[in-house]
């Protein structure tokens, strides 16, 4: 379903924007010092009307991208868009695993900007809970079609639109994959498995994709989101503990991150998958 909640202009005009981005008390981090790495570039970030997107759109807003945002539920979407300057953000609801949304989504871009720079995959799904050896296959098969084919669509819908350049603007995609990717965790062991492949697919696009596209994906360990609640809800210094950095991640960590992969002071950066977890991997702890 096309929803310009919030008109948005050609891209030069992100120039005049400083996004909001708010930041919590246990992350004091200051803004960019007048980082401007994305001033006239666009960048579409999915399943971005909370959460890990909402704060990977607001970093790239506050360093001058135009961002196209995607969710499933309009008014939420809505909501979030209108938190950035006018004419800066643009949303488009729609499920990710979709094909005719994610060609809704590319046509527009197409026809509204006539470019894209920046392509973040975040939506990731993980509906059950429980021992992988019992999951359900057709709980599994929709993991791995929104979490795997999804990521690989959205990649493959922006390199192939003629309108959007990617190839000539030397796109950048960045996926959001998960430490649960890395070491298998207790209860989400499909989940892991899908991100493993996620972590995967990031590194074999990278090498086809070379020269022109770069190919990255952000690796979190527990990012305090609805999405992870159920991890440390109640009890969030406990988990936090077994954290080197002792607290656990935000949107804002994630965002700064992508900001990174996506710009040009990562222009020798491709293949990798960046682990994001206040070193808790390494501490010997999973997600
Ligand atoms: N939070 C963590 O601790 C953590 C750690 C590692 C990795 N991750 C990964 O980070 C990504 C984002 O997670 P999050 O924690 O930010 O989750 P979140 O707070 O629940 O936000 C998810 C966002 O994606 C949208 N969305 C969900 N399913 C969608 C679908 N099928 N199609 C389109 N939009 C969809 C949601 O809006 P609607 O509901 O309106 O669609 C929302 O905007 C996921 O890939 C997740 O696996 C999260």
């Amino acid at each position: 379903m096309t929803a310009g909640f919030h008109s948005a202009d050609a891209p030069e005009s992100a120039d005049s924007h400083e996004g909001s981005n708010p930041r919590s008390a246990s992350n004091p981090r200051p803004e960019p010092a007048g980082a401007r790495r994305f001033a006239g570039q666009v960048a579409l970030i999915t399943g971005a009307s909370r959460g890990i997107g909402l704060g990977v759109a607001q970093r790239l807003s506050a360093e001058g991208a135009t961002v196209i945002l995607t969710a499933r539920k309009e008014e939420a979407l809505a909501e979030a868009v209108a938190q950035f300057s006018e004419g800066t953000a643009l949303g488009i609801a729609g499920k990710s695993d979709d094909p005719a949304h994610r060609a809704e989504v590319f046509d527009t871009i197409a026809e509204k900007f006539g470019r894209l720079d920046v392509l973040v995959t975040n939506v990731g799904i993980n509906p059950v809970y429980g021992p992988t050896i019992d999951i359900d296959l057709d709980a599994a098969r929709k993991i791995f079609e929104v979490n795997v084919l999804g990521t690989l669509a959205w990649v493959q819908g922006a390199v192939h639109h003629e309108q959007l350049g990617f190839r000539q603007n030397r796109g950048r995609v960045v996926s959001i994959s998960s430490v649960a990717g890395e070491r298998p965790s207790t209860g989400i062991g499909f989940y892991g498995i899908s991100k493993a492949a996620v972590s995967h697919l990031t590194k074999t696009l990278a090498v086809e994709l070379g020269p022109d596209i770069r190919v990255n994906a952000v690796a979190p360990a527990v990012v305090k989101t609805n999405f992870a609640t159920a991890l440390y809800e109640g009890r969030e210094d406990e988990v936090a503990a077994a954290y080197p950095v002792k607290r656990l991640g935000t949107p804002e960590d994630i965002g700064a991150a992508v900001a990174y992969l996506s710009s040009s002071d990562a222009e020798w950066i491709t293949a990798q998958v960046l682990t994001a977890d206040g070193g808790v991997l390494t501490a010997g702890g999973s997600a």
